[in-house]
């Protein structure tokens, strides 16, 4: 989809779909005159900032709904009183919602003689230079998450981790970011036994990617992205039951919004020094899986008693926050779709983030609520603990008396284990866990395409672009 700018409306050629958006109108498309109106209610005095982003994506879905194909709208009809951000801000913020709701995942259906129902242009009136600028980065910011869109969306059988390696490098090719692939030789090399065990039932390789962007000078602050990679998560031995099988595929979602904003940071040009990590593999039951019983002796040297083998992504989370570590970073912040309970918690709403660092969380609230990757903070208190000590190993990896019981904190609690503990003299890295679990997949009434989010790129991006 292209972005346009133009002075007046008696430059436009073709047919185009106007939108006018007043408190009087109800949602409907007309045809007066051989002019065809998009007329979107809005009362102005209810706006919010949360409304806004559905009233843009309403919008572009409403002329897919009427097959337009140039949309165009005044700038100015979008600024509400209500509503305390700056012209720019508001600028990337239409500028990125545009192009998500525009978005459908249709590599694998075949168009019909027409096409398919995308907007090709949006024609934007009342703009100046600066609004401009701040419009195309929020169309950048949007590709980079339809992007991760379109690869968490991918089947699980097109969508392996040798296939998600090879997307990390493709999504940053002619950037300045160097991608590194471990293979499984490699891991073993580096005693990466957790990632190894988890996807050692799988006949597809399991791999560790590693995306390095060095913007910022030598030796200054480094961010670690670490994104959960399984390709499709059967549960293991623990197999899942039919119902909970179907979308699973997304289970590297976390991983797919790392490589995402790793490309979007090179391509902005941050003056930042971050770092993807996505441990890759899939979560499969054979004869050669992991079992329930095994315990694993980690890159860490901490022992992990698996109690469940469905709960997978912080066993290979394990090794890749370790690893991290090996950067001496000033932040780690992880993305998984760790478990099903954030959602039970949270509804689809939010993700949810455990950290003990009161800034850091503040500090993604706000960038949430700001960037529409919302997200909501759950405790993780050291006394969870107790629940996860092993009885043969160090930790366990779910709760040890098999409750399902707070669930996301318990799966935060485990991964903070690899987080604590570091080496002497060495400081401590901030460090928060976003379960992405409840925010997989849009909700109706959003006014996205269903499937993958793409969350919670925008988030990330606008934190490290954010690092003074
Ligand atoms: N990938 C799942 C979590 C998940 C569930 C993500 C639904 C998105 C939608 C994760 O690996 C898992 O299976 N978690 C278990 C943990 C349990 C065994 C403690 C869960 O949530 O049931
Ligand atoms: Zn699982
Ligand atoms: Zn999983």
């Amino acid at each position: 989809m292209k972005i346009t700018f133009k002075d007046s409306i008696k430059d436009l050629k073709g047919e185009v779909l106007f939108v006018s958006v007043d408190s009087k109108n109800k949602d409907e498309t007309v045809k007066e005159n051989g002019v065809k109106t998009l007329y979107l209610k809005c009362d102005e005095t209810k706006m919010n900032l949360r409304k806004l982003y559905l009233l843009i994506r309403k919008m572009v879905v409403m002329a897919k709904g009427v097959k337009a194909k140039k949309l165009v709208f005044n700038f100015d009809d979008l600024r509400f009183k209500n509503i305390k951000i700056s012209k720019y801000e508001l600028g990337e913020l239409i500028g990125s919602q545009l192009d998500f709701a525009n978005y459908e995942f249709v590599k694998y259906k075949t168009p019909t003689k027409e096409g398919f129902n995308f907007i090709e242009e949006i024609i934007i009136l009342g703009t100046d230079k600066e609004i401009e600028k701040a419009i195309l980065k929020g169309h950048t910011i949007a590709e980079e998450v339809n992007k991760t869109r379109t690869l968490s969306n991918t089947p699980g059988g097109d969508m392996t981790p040798s296939i998600l390696a090879k997307a990390a490098k493709e999504a940053v090719k002619n950037l300045p970011v160097k991608v590194t692939v471990l293979g499984e030789k490699e891991m073993e090399r580096l005693n990466m036994r957790a990632i190894l065990s988890v996807g050692r039932g799988s006949d597809e390789e399991s791999r560790f990617i590693i995306m390095e962007y060095f913007g910022g000078k030598k030796g200054e602050r480094t961010t670690v992205l670490v994104g959960k990679g399984v390709t499709f998560d059967s549960g293991g031995i623990n197999l899942k039951p039919s119902s909970s099988l179907l979308g699973m595929n997304m289970d590297m979602s976390g991983g797919s919004a790392v490589i995402h904003t790793l490309a979007l940071v090179a391509k902005m040009k941050l003056k930042q020094n971050v770092i993807g990590l996505i441990p890759s593999v899939e979560n499969m039951a054979s004869g050669k899986s992991y079992r329930p019983g095994d315990i694993i002796r980690s890159m860490s040297g901490i022992t992990i008693e698996v109690l469940n083998t469905d709960a997978e992504g912080r066993v290979i989370l394990a090794d890749a926050l370790t690893y991290a570590k090996k950067y001496n970073p000033e932040v780690i912040l992880d993305v998984a779709t760790l478990t099903g309970a954030a959602a039970v918690a949270l509804g689809e709403r939010a993700s949810a983030i455990f950290t003990e660092d009161d800034e850091l969380a503040k500090k993604l609230e706000e960038i949430g609520e700001s960037t529409g990757d919302y997200v909501w903070r759950l405790p993780m208190w050291e006394e969870y603990e107790n629940e996860i000590k092993g009885s043969l190993g160090d930790f366990t990896n779910v709760h040890n008396k098999d409750s399902r019981y707070g669930g996301a904190s318990y799966g935060a609690i485990f991964l903070y284990q690899f987080i604590k503990g570091k080496a002497e003299g060495v400081k401590a890295p901030k460090w928060a866990h976003i379960d992405i679990a409840p925010r997989m997949t849009a909700m109706a009434g959003e006014n996205l395409a269903t499937g993958a989010l793409g969350t919670p790129v925008r988030l990330l991006y606008k934190f490290i672009e954010q690092i003074k």
